[in-house]
């Protein structure tokens, strides 16, 4: 089995077997990045796929693996104990842990080909199928916000992924209409 199938695998098992985030979280997320990872891949095949694939499975290690700390940093640390195992080398894992440090959205935009199709396959994925009503349902269920605080910020994330995470203007085009709809939306109801 090749490497991102091994990487695959064992985040698959820590998502559903530890329990430390919401078990929609691997097949509403992190498989719907892949999709649109390999997506991206396809339309720029000079970027560097293993690095991409391995910050697919790295990309929210933090979360997946309950960790204290920043989201961002804990997770890029995580990513440089979690991914030897597997024989990456280490210049790869720097890479990849690079961008699992500037994921979210950062005023410190990505500067690589590589870190600039993860951050966009990542907001990508959250127009491909129901992510945005099982965040807000885990928001609600946190007991974080009330609804109207919920809906608010869920509006200012669609905002956020669409304008400033989604940086290639063919996949802006793709899914320009969800991202209206997906507004008008969680603004009306
Ligand atoms: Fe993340
Ligand atoms: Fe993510």
């Amino acid at each position: 089995m090749d490497i991102v199938s091994r990487v695959k695998n064992a985040i698959k098992r820590d998502c559903l077997e530890l329990g430390h985030f919401e078990p929609w979280f691997y097949p509403v997320h992190l498989l719907a990045v892949e999709k649109n990872a390999k997506y991206l891949l396809k339309k720029m095949p000079d970027a560097d796929s293993l690095v991409i694939l391995l910050a697919v499975w790295c990309h929210d290690l933090q979360r997946i693996h309950g960790l204290p700390g920043d989201h961002q940093k804990a997770g890029a640390e995580e990513t440089k104990r979690f991914l030897p195992q597997f024989g990456v080398s280490k210049e790869i894992i720097k890479k990849v842990a690079d961008i699992v440090a500037l994921h979210d959205f950062d005023a410190r935009a990505p500067k690589s080909l590589e870190a600039k199709i993860l951050v966009c396959a990542d907001a990508m994925s959250h127009f491909d199928n129901s992510f945005y009503v099982w965040l807000i349902s885990s928001w609600l269920q946190r007991k974080k916000f009330s609804m109207k605080q919920a809906k608010k910020d869920l509006v200012e994330k669609i905002e956020l992924d669409f304008n400033k995470r989604i940086f290639f203007e063919f996949a802006k085009k793709k899914l320009e209409k969800k991202y209206k709809l997906f507004k008008e939306f969680y603004k009306t109801v």
